[in-house]
């Protein structure tokens, strides 16, 4: 059936600006690393991406090796965009990166010049693209000098495949250095992509929210929900079906009883609030203010919904926040 996007999807989302940049992204955008793969139903992948963006969310995030396999899930997304999007490129955001283990060989990981311009060609072929929006190099490689990883950045974007960069798990001092060489570049560094959560705390540890607001970066943050930790799926355990019961990343072994008591806990806050756990998970992150966008996953259409309706409701109060951190510490 043909998509016609719903005509409201503008009315609610919020629009943050990233750093001191020109561009703006929903405070709540989608993150394709998990069930947009071959592995995955493409009907419900696609299902995923049309709700997403009937509620607002212009921000699709891909890397090169997301999907079983890797690289199916940017195959898929490619398809959804000529099937639905094709009149809306202009309406998006879509993001890639590379950096960690795509291809056989010494060129086919990490952050050389070789790799990441291969990598963003891919991309972009299996995208059915001439330019993503942000590209990102997807990880720190401590061996090839940081000159050459963000000079492949700066000549993406001179070549017009990319029209801004950005720089993934880079810790404060990575980045500083990065922001450093691509301003001498004249392609800014407008963009971290770190984790960030209740439950994950390193940003803040490492003082890269600051370094990112003295260097007039924007934040967009991963698994703000834990990787579902977050939400309501484990309060009695690890449920058939949920990302934990796959043991992957999500890890069976994560779920444990100091866990489910903690994630307990907080669903009393929430439920307080009037919101379910995931929506005050994204409002925590979201309520600093140092964090332009939460990137999340989803497996089904119904959490997209919930997760989207954290925005309307973003204010803590001091002894919100307060307990929060008491049930957070480990
Ligand atoms: N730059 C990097 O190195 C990096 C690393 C990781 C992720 N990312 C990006 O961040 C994105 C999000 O990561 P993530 O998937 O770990 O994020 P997340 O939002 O923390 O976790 C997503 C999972 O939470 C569950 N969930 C989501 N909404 C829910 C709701 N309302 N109610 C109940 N459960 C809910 C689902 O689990 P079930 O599947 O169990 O239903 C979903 O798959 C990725 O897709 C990727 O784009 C980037």
């Amino acid at each position: 059936m043909t998509y016609t996007p719903a005509l409201s999807r503008y009315n609610k989302m919020p629009y943050n600006r990233v750093g001191n940049s020109g561009l703006k992204l929903p405070a709540i955008s989608l993150g394709l690393w998990h069930n947009f793969g071959a592995s995955s139903s493409f009907d419900n992948a696609k299902a995923m991406c049309r709700t997403a963006f009937d509620l607002g969310i212009t921000h699709f995030d891909l890397a090169n090796n997301y999907g079983i396999p890797a690289g199916s899930a940017e195959s898929n997304f490619g398809k959804i965009l000529q099937q639905d999007f094709k009149n809306h490129r202009d309406e998006l955001i879509i993001s890639s990166k590379a950096g960690y283990d795509m291809w056989p060989g010494p060129y086919g990981e990490w952050g050389s010049r070789k790799y990441l311009m291969a990598s963003c060609d891919q991309s972009l072929k299996r995208l059915g693209l001439d330019y993503v929006d942000i590209f990102y190099s997807h990880r720190f490689d401590p061996e090839t000098p940081l000159e050459e990883t963000m000079g492949a950045l700066d000549t993406l974007v001179r070549q017009g495949k990319a029209l801004y960069v950005g720089i993934s798990s880079y810790n404060s001092e990575q980045t500083k250095h990065a922001a450093k060489i691509l301003k001498k570049l004249g392609t800014p560094c407008i963009i971290s992509q770190p984790s960030y959560s209740i439950f994950d705390r390193w940003v803040e540890n490492d003082g890269l929210l600051d370094t990112l607001k003295e260097n007039k970066m924007g934040s967009i943050v991963f698994s703000p929900l834990a990787q579902g930790m977050l939400t309501n799926k484990y309060l009695d355990g690890i449920p058939d079906g949920s990302r934990a019961s796959e043991n992957g990343f999500l890890k069976t072994s994560d779920i444990t009883q100091v866990r489910v008591a903690q994630i307990n806990a907080l669903n009393e806050i929430a439920q307080a609030r009037g919101q379910s756990l995931a929506q005050m998970a994204l409002a925590w992150v979201l309520s600093k203010g140092d964090v332009t966008s939460a990137i999340i996953g989803a497996s089904k259409t119904e959490q997209i919904v919930d997760c989207v309706g954290a925005t309307q409701n973003i204010q803590f109060t001091s002894q919100e926040l307060e307990k929060i951190e008491t049930i957070a510490k480990p």
